[in-house]
């Protein structure tokens, strides 16, 4: 007899005005279905998992779960309504009939941690419903008309949350009668508490909170940036929480001086009688950095990103060669803080160039100028380079984890 999840994610997200579905925004470079999703996975007590989708996004929603990997329990993703509790009933239709206990949780609640998953899930087999809950921080008044009418006794008020589960026939009967009675509920354990189930109330932990307005997204990024969490004894423990990622890259690039070319470092045009042979522009400075990028994501080189062997590169201008590669860490979830070149060039002097490099490589990678460190060196000489054969070009970059998807646009339909 299994345990199943459903994990709603149909909903518009409009309270948090961003072009982007809720679910699929960046935390920490992750989106957060798919932390929710890691946590059904880490717990053992969950057996298969059924997410919910828009219905015009559920091809998007696998290909997200397919691309980000790890959720081996998914079993499939349905397509939802136009309300929550629709989305729920669409997901409890798909269950299977070994199935004997069903947990639901928001998918905009990514920090729930599998322990409570499982508490959730343990309970309901005792009790039949159970669901998690904190103490309420404000006092509570109903109000009528602009005044007070009453003030509720705090102490005996909670904030209710997900995962809520249910033994399988209390939650499919309490929903079917629902839908056919016209009873809107506002969360799971309203439809069954309806049908006079008595529901178990358990504690949920504070950090566990649904991402509704933008500024949640910030919350749950600082409670992720917690490495050591107290836990239940007060004794710190570690490991239960991603760090802030950081990552490093080196980048090097060399090309030969040839007659008849443009020298261009930087994405500066250089007046020189040689300039650099290549596929592309040849602009070594940038080709490094764009390689200290890629490295870093450990996403290969430039060469493979960009097949020089691929007609459609063939003169490509270097700018947008950058550019597409931090449009492809940023897809990776990572947003470049700084980087630092060395240029090898016996001639020209590129002193007077540097500022101008500097401002094109603050523009393409979106970062302030004083984030971009440009320098040059001869090598007295020395080798080829020192012969004036070639220019080449080293580069480190420091990459940071976005917290955010940071794309604000109108809503994005009707919740
Ligand atoms: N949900 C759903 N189907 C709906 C509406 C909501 O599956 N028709 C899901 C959401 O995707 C979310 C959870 O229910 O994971 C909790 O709902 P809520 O926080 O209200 O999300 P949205 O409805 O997306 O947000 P809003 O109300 O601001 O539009
Ligand atoms: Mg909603």
């Amino acid at each position: 007899m299994s345990v199943c999840a459903l994990i709603p994610a149909a909903g518009s997200g409009r309270r948090m005005r961003m072009k982007e579905n809720k679910t699929r925004l960046l935390l920490r470079g992750k989106p957060v279905l798919i932390h929710t999703l890691s946590a059904f996975e880490a717990c053992e007590a969950v057996d298969d998992v059924i997410v919910i989708a828009g219905s015009r996004e559920v091809d998007l929603t696998c290909e997200l779960i397919r691309t980000w990997g790890g959720s081996s329990k998914v079993r499939e993703v349905v397509s939802g309504g136009a309300t929550r509790q629709e989305s729920v009933l669409c997901g409890l239709r798909r269950l299977t009939p070994g199935c004997e206990v069903v947990v639901i949780h928001d998918s905009a609640r990514p920090l729930v941690r599998p322990s409570t998953i499982r508490m959730t899930i343990e309970a309901a087999r005792k009790y039949g419903a159970a669901i998690v809950s904190v103490p309420m921080r404000d006092t509570i008044k109903v109000v009528k008309d602009g005044y007070v009418t009453k003030t509720l006794d705090r102490d005996a008020l909670r904030a209710v949350r997900t995962p809520q589960a249910f033994q399988r026939e209390i939650i499919e009967d309490a929903y079917v009668s629902a839908a056919r009675d016209g009873f809107i509920a506002t969360d799971d354990s309203m439809v069954v508490e309806r049908k006079g189930v008595k529901v178990k109330v358990l504690e949920d932990e504070l950090e566990n909170i649904k991402i509704t307005y933008r500024e949640d997204l910030v919350i749950a990024d600082s409670y992720l940036a917690i490495d050591k969490l107290m836990d239940g004894n007060g004794i710190m423990c570690s490991g239960s929480r991603e760090h802030l990622e950081r990552r490093v890259g080196i980048g090097f690039d060399v090309h030969r001086l040839v007659p008849g070319r443009r020298l261009i470092l930087g994405g500066v045009d250089i007046p020189f009688d040689l300039g650099l042979e290549g596929h592309s522009d040849a602009d070594v400075v940038l080709h490094a950095i764009a390689d200290a990028i890629l490295g870093a994501c450990a996403l290969g080189d430039i060469g493979v990103v960009f097949p020089c062997d691929d007609p459609s590169y063939e003169g490509i201008s270097s700018k947008l060669i950058l550019s597409r590669v931090r449009e492809l860490a940023e897809s990776h979830g990572y947003v470049v803080g700084n980087v630092d070149i060395t240029v090898l060039a016996e001639k020209p002097k590129i002193s007077g160039f540097a500022e101008e490099m500097r401002r094109n490589i603050s523009s393409i990678l979106r970062i302030a100028e004083n984030h971009v460190g440009i320098k040059a060196t001869t090598m007295e000489g020395l080798g080829f380079i020192g012969a004036g054969e070639g220019i080449a070009c080293f580069a480190s970059c420091n990459l940071v984890s976005r917290p955010l998807a940071c794309d604000v646009g109108g809503s994005s339909g009707d919740s």
